[in-house]
């Protein structure tokens, strides 16, 4: 801490640059500086200090001889003690150049040198923060946000959201903000409340996304809009999802869904093109929903690897093995993956895979090999030739591979295979490819069964227009009938998803009947919706992507929490400052909430 009257709030000099901008070209000028002690080594009589700021690490170097009080001076400072320095630009000596560094020709002999802010020890060091526990990297995040992994991670956020802007605003899009304490907005998360102190009991709702209010701006004669939106969902979180996060929002009037993909596609190829230098090439393929659910088992198929699953149930139709007899006799199926021989999995490798599939979703896993003398496993002797031959053909098997399979109801045999896949491609390490690989999901379902609530839920949200060509079956068999849907898709992560949009109030509360809600719970809950459908509301439809996802696969972390600045860590808590905390019993009392735990 410098003594009082040393205190200054202000720069000694004005910045001539940025310590990671000097380059050779410099070499002659006199520059000002300032930034965080990396390193300090004492050579001698001689000092080297590595000063690091937000562009890079530049070498200092401070001579006795040269400047007594700068080199007295800086030989006082530590790791990440803020100083401020200004000298000449020189040459590095022969053979002393760092051909690892972009500053590396050169080194800056100081002639002034003070030190702006002392640091006390550290809790672990800025270049070691990767072998750092996450959660004392996260406490003290000031000291983890100067890692250069940070910085430009923070970095490609922000030209990845000027890319984006830039094509919205190219596309006749306005930038309108909604408001942060609305009402339930349903995207299938719980609410975060906020209780309203002048309207005792009563609630605001953070929005899990502007979903509503971006509707209603199309009925409010806005026609294109977007927003770089705050959303909050109180749901359990993963490596890809926060409580909070931020999502690309987009809304038009009178859209096909081909002209909002047009334009979502154009604006992922900028970003790319823009951060990254990279060529992304639109059109994406177009895969429905129900020949991802058949090929992949998920609505997100990562389709850097092969591993397909394929449908052996015909293969299978007379077996004697008893197990697959008595699935198939319930008209269920058989799914199998077939693995090359060249991706071998050991009998150990086999077993804990079985293990797995057992724990994960209580269902068993049937497997054998196509070794040189014939089908091995456990299962081998209770299949005839014929099925043999016909599992061959149907599943791709060549000699030396394995034919993992799986039989039961499609619909749950399917998304087991699908995880299998995943957990087969990681072992192999094919999820490290750096192709990137884009696709749309589309003609999703509008609606799906829950057991658990026993009444039909929206796969998308409420407001999903139902495709037109199955209107009808709203009264047969409406979960059968494909929304207008699509999500937008690159390896095996969801970055986006959207929809047309319901624009008839009858249609809209024909779906919320649908959905179990009655006609009072609906003017309830959206009234305001239903009014504004009343007046001549246009045709809309729209998309959000998740900003976080989108630079997580830029930047190729494995985390969302990594391209953000302030992330809550899988139990939703900020360790920096310990949020959510307690509050005071007279903020409690003036809210008219009484804590019962
Ligand atoms: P959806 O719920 O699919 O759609 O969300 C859109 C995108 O937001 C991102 N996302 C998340 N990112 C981080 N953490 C989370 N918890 C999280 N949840 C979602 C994903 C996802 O693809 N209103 C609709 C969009 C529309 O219909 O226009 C919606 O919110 O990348």
């Amino acid at each position: 801490m410098p003594k009082t009257e040393q205190y200054s709030p202000l720069p000694p000099w004005p910045r001539t640059d940025y310590c990671g901008a000097i380059r050779a070209t410099d070499v002659g000028r006199e520059v000002a500086l300032w930034g965080w002690v990396q390193t300090r080594r004492d050579h001698g009589g001689l000092i080297f200090i590595d000063l690091r700021d937000r562009d890079g690490i530049v070498q200092l170097v401070l001579n006795p001889k040269h400047d007594g009080a700068a080199h007295a001076a800086a030989g006082e400072t530590r790791s990440e003690f803020y100083v401020a320095a200004k000298g000449k630009v020189v040459r590095r000596a022969e053979g002393t150049a760092n051909a690892e560094l972009p500053t590396g020709e050169i080194e800056v002999l100081v002639s002034v040198f003070e030190t702006l802010s002392a640091s006390a020890p550290l809790p672990f060091q800025i270049a070691e923060a990767d072998a750092t526990a996450e959660e004392i990297r996260l406490k003290h995040r000031y000291l983890d946000l100067r890692r250069p992994e940070m910085q430009r991670n923070l970095r490609w956020r922000h030209q990845a959201l000027q890319a984006v802007r830039s094509h919205l605003d190219q596309n006749g899009f306005i930038d309108v903000e909604t408001p942060i304490l609305f009402k339930s907005t349903p995207e299938g998360a719980r609410d975060y409340l906020v209780p309203s102190r002048v309207n005792p009991g009563k609630f605001y709702a953070l929005p899990q996304s502007p979903q509503l209010l971006k509707q209603i701006l199309m009925i409010g004669g806005l026609d294109r809009y977007y927003q770089i939106a705050r959303c909050f969902r109180d749901e359990d979180l993963r490596a890809n999802r926060q409580p909070e996060f931020s999502q690309i929002d987009i809304e038009m009037t009178c859209p096909r869904p081909e002209d909002i993909q047009s334009i979502a596609e154009g604006m992922i190829a900028s970003v790319y093109r823009n951060v990254l230098d990279v060529d992304v090439k639109p059109p994406f393929a177009r895969i429905p929903y129900a020949e991802a659910m058949e090929r992949f088992g998920i609505d997100k198929p990562d389709t850097r690897f092969g591993l397909e699953l394929k449908n052996l149930t015909a293969a299978f139709a007379g077996t004697s093995f008893k197990v697959f007899a008595e699935i198939l006799a319930r008209a269920e199926s058989v799914y199998g993956i077939s693995v090359p021989g060249d991706h071998a999995l050991s009998r150990r490798e086999l077993d804990e895979l079985t293990e797995s599939v057992k724990s994960r979703h209580a269902m068993g896993l049937a497997w054998i090999k196509a070794a040189e003398g014939g089908w091995q496993g456990p299962i081998a002797k209770h299949l005839s030739d014929g099925e043999r031959a016909a599992a061959t053909a149907a599943s791709g098997l060549k000699a030396g591979g394995t034919l993992l399979m799986v039989a039961g109801p499609p619909a749950k045999v399917r998304p087991v295979l699908g995880d299998i896949r995943l957990q087969l491609a990681a072992k192999f390490g094919l999820d490290k490819s750096d192709a990137l690989k884009f696709l749309w999901v589309v003609d999703f379902p509008l609606f799906d069964y829950s057991a658990d609530d026993k009444r039909m839920v929206s796969v998308n949200h409420p407001f999903t227009a139902p495709n037109p060509d199955d209107l009808a079956m709203l009264d047969s068999a409406p979960l059968e009938a494909r929304a207008l849907a699509y999500d937008m898709v690159l390896n095996g992560q969801e970055l986006g998803g959207g929809s047309i949009r319901i624009h008839s109030r009858e249609l809209q509360l024909k779906v919320f009947e649908l959905l179990g809600l009655t006609r009072e719970e609906a003017m309830d809950r959206f009234g305001f919706l239903l009014d504004a459908l009343k007046y001549g509301a246009p045709p809309h439809g729209g998309i959000a992507f998740g900003v976080d996802r989108i630079c997580m696969m830029l930047c190729g972390a494995e985390s969302l929490r990594d391209v953000i600045a302030f992330p809550k860590t899988q139990k939703a808590v900020d360790p920096m400052s310990g949020a959510p905390s307690e509050v005071d019993p007279r903020q409690l009392k003036e809210l008219s909430i009484k804590v019962t735990s």
